[in-house]
C-alpha cells in the first residue's frame, strides 16, 4: 500500500508493518533471530541486526519515514545514538559545525567530549535566526544543527530560514525534532535534510524504552546507516518491537498533549507566583507566530518559571502528587523536573543563569491525564508550597 498518500493516523497504525502472513497475525512479528538464510535485502547486505535491516527494524523506520515524509528513516539504540550517526555522518576531521546554543544538554557534552577529540570544530550560537547562525560560518563548516522547540525553553527557531540559508551555503542542514514530534512538525517539507529524534520521548510514548531515529534522503541515509553499522548503535529487537506498538498511536496521543499543555500553559500564565511560562502555543512567546507557521500543534512540553525562593520551589515539587518528578519526557505520565540540577546540572551557575535557565525553572511534559487533574494538581502545589 502507498502511505504517503494517506491521513497520519493511518499512517501511524499501519505504515511499516511487516505482518506474517503464513499465520495471519495482525501485527510485526518479533524476530529474534540474528542470523538469516534468506537473500540480500535492505541497501543489498544480508539481513543482520546491526546492519538494521531486520523486518522488527524495518517497521518502526518505515513508519517514521512515511510520516516524516522521508525517503528513508532508520531507528537506533538512543537518540544519541541518532544524533552522533547524524553529525558524523557529515562531518570529518578539520570540519567545523554552526549550532543553536540552546540544545539538550546530552548534545553539549558530545560536542565537547568527542567532536573535540576528533579534530571537528563547532561554534554555538545563542540567538538561532538564520542570520546569526550564518554569521558564525566559515569556510571549513559542513553543517548547521539547530533543535525547536528546544529543551527546556522552548525557543522556535524558524526553520525555512534556517533551511534557506544552509542551501545557499552548501551546509547540511539538521534538526532535532524530539520535542514537536512529525504530528506537530515536519522539517523536511521545509528543506531540512536530516531530521534526528530520541525516540525514548514521543515516539515510543510509554517511557519504557530508550531509543533513536533519524529520518532523511537516501543519499544521506547511506551515511548514517555506514556510521551507525560501524559504531554498533543497533535497537533490538523487543524494543523495536515496543517502538513500533508505540507508534501506532502517536497521533492520537499528540492530540491529547498537544491540549493538555496549552490548558496548563493558560492556567499557569493567570497564576499568581509564575513569573514567566515558556509555550509556543501562548501569544506572548515571542516565536508564537513562526510556531504557528511551521507547527501544526504546539506540543506537550512547557516550562514556568517559579517566583519564589528555591527552598518554595522545590517544595513545590515535593507537593506535586499527579505529576511525577522525573527527568525525560514524553510519556503518557505527566512529568516535572528543574532543568537546574538534571538536564543543565553539568554547566556552570552562571553559564546556566546566563542561558536562561534559573534554580526555579520547572520542565513540565504534560501527559495524556485529564487536563483538569493536571491542572489541579498543579494548583494545590503552588498553594502548599505558598507560592502566590
Ligand atoms: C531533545 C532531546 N534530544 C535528544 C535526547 C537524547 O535522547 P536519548 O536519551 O534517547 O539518547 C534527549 C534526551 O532527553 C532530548 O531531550
Amino acid at each position: 500500500m502507498e502511505y504517503a498518500r494517506l491521513g497520519e493516523h493511518t499512517r501511524c497504525v499501519r505504515a511499516g508493518e511487516r505482518l506474517d502472513r503464513t499465520v495471519g497475525g495482525v501485527t510485526t512479528p518479533i524476530h529474534t533471530a540474528a542470523a538469516y538464510m534468506a537473500a540480500p535485502d535492505v541497501d543489498g547486505a544480508y539481513r543482520y541486526p546491526r546492519y538494521n535491516n531486520i523486518p522488527t527494524q524495518l517497521a518502526p523506520a518505515e513508519k517514521l519515514a512515511a510520516l516524516e515524509g522521508a525517503e528513508a528513516a532508520i531507528v537506533l539504540a538512543s537518540g544519541m545514538a541518532a544524533i552522533s550517526s547524524s553529525l558524523l555522518a557529515v562531518l570529518g576531521a578539520g570540519d567545523h559545525l554552526v549550532l543553536q546554543a540552546d540544545l539538550y544538554g546530552g548534545t553539549h557534552r558530545f560536542l565537547l567530549a568527542e567532536l573535540t577529540r576528533l579534530g571537528i570544530g563547532y561554534t554555538c550560537v545563542p540567538d538561532a535566526d538564520a542570520a546569526s547562525l550564518e554569521a558564525a560560518v566559515t569556510e571549513k563548516t559542513r553543517a548547521v544543527y539547530i533543535e525547536t522547540p528546544s529543551n527546556p525553553l522552548l525557543r522556535i527557531v524558524d526553520l525555512e530560514a534556517v533551511a534557506a540559508m544552509a542551501r545557499r551555503r552548501g551546509l547540511v542542514s539538521i534538526i532535532d525534532n524530539t520535542f514537536a514530534s512529525p504530528i506537530n512538525q515536519r522539517p523536511l517539507d521545509f528543506d531540512f535534510d536530516i531530521v534526528v529524534h530520541s525516540g525514548t520521548k514521543y515516539l515510543n510514548g510509554h517511557s519504557d524504552l530508550n531509543c533513536g531515529a533519524v529520518a532523511t534522503s537516501r543519499a544521506l541515509m547511506a551515511a548514517v546507516r555506514e556510521r551507525a553499522v560501524n559504531f554498533g548503535q543497533t535497537l533490538n529487537t523487543y524494543d523495536c518491537y515496543l517502538l513500533e506498538r508505540g507508534m501506532k498511536t502517536l497521533a492520537l496521543r499528540m492530540a491529547k498533549h498537544n491540549d493538555n499543555a496549552m490548558a496548563v500553559a493558560r492556567f499557569l500564565a493567570g497564576r499568581k507566583g509564575v513569573a514567566v511560562v515558556h509555550y509556543p502555543g501562548l501569544a506572548t512567546h515571542p516565536g508564537h507566530e513562526t510556531a504557528k507557521r511551521q507547527m501544526r500543534g504546539f506540543g506537550g512540553m512547557l516550562s514556568f518559571e517559579l517566583d519564589c525562593a528555591p527552598q518554595a520551589a522545590r517544595t513545590f515539587m515535593d507537593r506535586l502528587e499527579l505529576a511525577l518528578e522525573a527527568v525525560s519526557l514524553g510519556g503518557v505520565e505527566t512529568l516535572a523536573c528543574f532543568p537546574a540540577v538534571t538536564s543543565h546540572a553539568k554547566m556552570t551557575r552562571e553559564a546556566r543563569l546566563a542561558m536562561g535557565v534559573s534554580d526555579t525553572l520547572v520542565r513540565f511534559s504534560a501527559g495524556c491525564e485529564d487536563a483538569a487533574d493536571i491542572i489541579a494538581d498543579l494548583g494545590q502545589a503552588l498553594d502548599a508550597a505558598g507560592i502566590a
